[in-house]
C-alpha cells in the first residue's frame, strides 16, 4: 500500500477530534521541555513551534509574561484551521516545514513528535538552524518514536506513513553533525511500559 503523507493523516486527525487526545498525551512531556527551555527565562523571547498541530503549545507559551512572539507552523491544513479558530490573534502558518521561513529569526524552536516524519531529519534541522534561529538560539525536540522505545516500532505500519528510526545515540550524533553545540538528551515521563519521551536540545553556534 502506498504510504500516506503525515500531514494528510494529521489533517484527518484534526477533523475527527483526535488532536485533543494528542494534546493530553503530549502535555506532560511538553511541560518538562518548556520548563527546560523557558523555566528560568529572565528576558523577552521569541519562539516557533515546528509542527504545532492545533496550536496548543503556542497558546500555552503565549501566556508567559516574557513571550514577545510565538509562532506555530504545521503542514496539516485542518490543524492550522483549528489553531486559528481557537486563537484568532495567534500567528499560525500552514506550510511544509522545509518550505517555510519566518520574517524574523527567533530565540527558541520547540517541536514535539514531528522530526521523525522527515526522510532526512538533518535537512530539517539544518534549515531551522540557518533560516529560523538567532545566533545562540536553542532548539528542543521531543520524540516517542525511537529505537529504545520498542513499542513504537510498529507505528509506521499502524499509521501507514514514513518514520525515521534512530537510536538515542543516533539522534545525538545527528544534532552534533548538524553543527549544534551543547547537545544534551534525556528521557522524561517514563513508566513500566514506556522508556519515556526522548528530549534532545542543542544550541546554535
Ligand atoms: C504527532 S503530530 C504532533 C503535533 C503537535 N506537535 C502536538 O504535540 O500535538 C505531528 C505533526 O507534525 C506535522 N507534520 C508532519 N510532517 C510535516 C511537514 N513535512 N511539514 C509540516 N508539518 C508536518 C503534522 O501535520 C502533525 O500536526
Amino acid at each position: 500500500m502506498v504510504q500516506k503523507k503525515a500531514t494528510e493523516i494529521f489533517s484527518q486527525w484534526a477533523s475527527s477530534g483526535k488532536d485533543i487526545g494528542m494534546e493530553a498525551n503530549h502535555s506532560p512531556a511538553v511541560d518538562v521541555m518548556l520548563d527546560h527551555l523557558i523555566g528560568s527565562q529572565t528576558s523577552p523571547f521569541s519562539i516557533i513551534d515546528a509542527g504545532c498541530g492545533n496550536g496548543w503549545v503556542i497558546r500555552k507559551i503565549s501566556d508567559h509574561s516574557l513571550c514577545e512572539r510565538a509562532i506555530g507552523v504545521d503542514g496539516a491544513q485542518e490543524m492550522i484551521e483549528k489553531a486559528r479558530s481557537f486563537d484568532g490573534d495567534g500567528q499560525y502558518f500552514h506550510s511544509d516545514l522545509l518550505d517555510w521561513v519566518p520574517n524574523e529569526k527567533v530565540d527558541y524552536v520547540h517541536s514535539m513528535e514531528v522530526l521523525y516524519y522527515f526522510k532526512q531529519p538533518d535537512q530539517l534541522i539544518l534549515h531551522i538552524i540557518d533560516n529560523w534561529m538567532n545566533r545562540n538560539g536553542t532548539m528542543i525536540m521531543g520524540m516517542d518514536y525511537y529505537e529504545e522505545n520498542l513499542k513504537s516500532h510498529s507505528w509506521p505500519v499502524d499509521l501507514n506513513t514514513y518514520m525515521a528510526m534512530l537510536s538515542i545515540d543516533g539522534w545525538i550524533t545527528l544534532f552534533n553533525d548538524c553543527g549544534l553545540s551543547k547537545v544534551t538528551a534525556f528521557q522524561t515521563n517514563a513508566n513500566n511500559d514506556f522508556p519515556g519521551t526522548l528530549v534532545i536540545k542543542g544550541k546554535k553556534k
